[in-house]
């Protein structure tokens, strides 16, 4: 893949500031930053635009486009495991005024308490960094797979560009429901995108049907991911998703505006209109 929208860059001052969720892997920054700079492309390159990670984890590749990209309005980090939504709270509070001024003064005490240089490095990197944009933050549990839960953490918000780095079965794995039956019939108050809780098999084939057995699997989860977000978005949105290996599964009869392919990751950028039509 040819980088157009992402110069190459020394990111060692994000590595230091940034907290990662252990056993979560994180997209590259520079990946990050040109995906979403594709993404924006497509949008016809708007002032401002409302980033969604569905699969956010510790918020890394959020925090990292508000850190690096202007005019990123709100960015919505939702994960089906609440456990590492504490440090994507914190991950994105350096996107607040004073938030990274704060990180450093934390990381100050930090090399002092505990004598470690590389607390006094992290803290000198704070300093150096400064968000190019300050976008409105909202974090919540949500099981991407169940569109009526995102809804209602969306509530007015109307993202216009999905980036998600997926589960891909080795370090992270699907986990949750889904919907019930795929036409958005999850649970009204989110408690069944809680329900499920790392540890649980790989739900391929129990995802958003329901109605699935092992004898008849149901569509990839990846398929399933991508319809349900596709129905909580505006159709001319663009939805980023990033998984390992060849390609990332499409629904039959989708076409990508864009397949990307780096390293051992495959990347695919699609318009929310092509994944879902009402009635389709
Ligand atoms: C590869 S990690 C993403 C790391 C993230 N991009 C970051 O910046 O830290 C994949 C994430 O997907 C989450 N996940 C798994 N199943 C999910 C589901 N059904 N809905 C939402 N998130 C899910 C996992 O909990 C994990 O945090």
């Amino acid at each position: 893949m040819q980088y157009r929208h992402a110069p190459e860059a020394n990111h060692a001052a994000l590595d230091a500031v940034l907290a990662s969720a252990p056993g979560r892997p994180t997209l590259p920054v520079r990946l990050t930053v040109e995906l979403f700079g594709r993404a924006r492309a497509h949008l016809g390159s708007p002032a401002t635009v409302a980033v969604w990670d569905p699969c956010c984890g510790a918020g890394v590749s959020l925090t990292v486009l508000g850190l690096l990209r202007p005019g990123i309005s709100v960015v919505v980090g939702t994960d089906v495991d609440p456990d590492p939504l504490d440090l994507a709270r914190r991950n994105l509070a350096l996107l607040a005024p004073g938030g990274l001024a704060a990180r450093a003064s934390e990381l100050d005490d930090l090399a002092v308490r505990h004598g470690k240089d590389s607390y006094t490095t992290a803290a000198v990197a704070a300093r150096e960094l400064s968000p190019r944009s300050t976008p409105e933050r909202l974090v919540a549990v949500a099981d991407a797979r169940d569109p009526v839960t995102t809804r209602a953490v969306l509530g007015d918000i109307e993202p216009d560009i999905v980036l998600a780095d997926l589960p891909h079965g080795r370090q992270t794995s699907w986990f949750g429901q889904g919907s019930t039956d795929g036409a958005g019939q999850g649970s009204p108050d989110g408690t069944e995108a809680r329900r499920d809780r790392p540890g649980a098999p790989d739900p391929r084939g129990q995802g958003a049907t329901g109605a699935t057995t092992a004898a008849e699997p149901g569509p990839a989860p990846e398929v399933v991911f991508l319809r349900a977000v596709a129905r909580v978005l505006a159709p001319q949105a663009v939805v980023v998703a990033v998984g390992r290996g060849r390609s990332v599964p499409l629904p039959s009869g989708v076409r990508a505006l864009e397949k990307v392919r780096v390293g051992h990751r495959a990347a695919v950028l699609l318009r929310a209109g092509d994944l879902f039509r009402p009635g389709r």
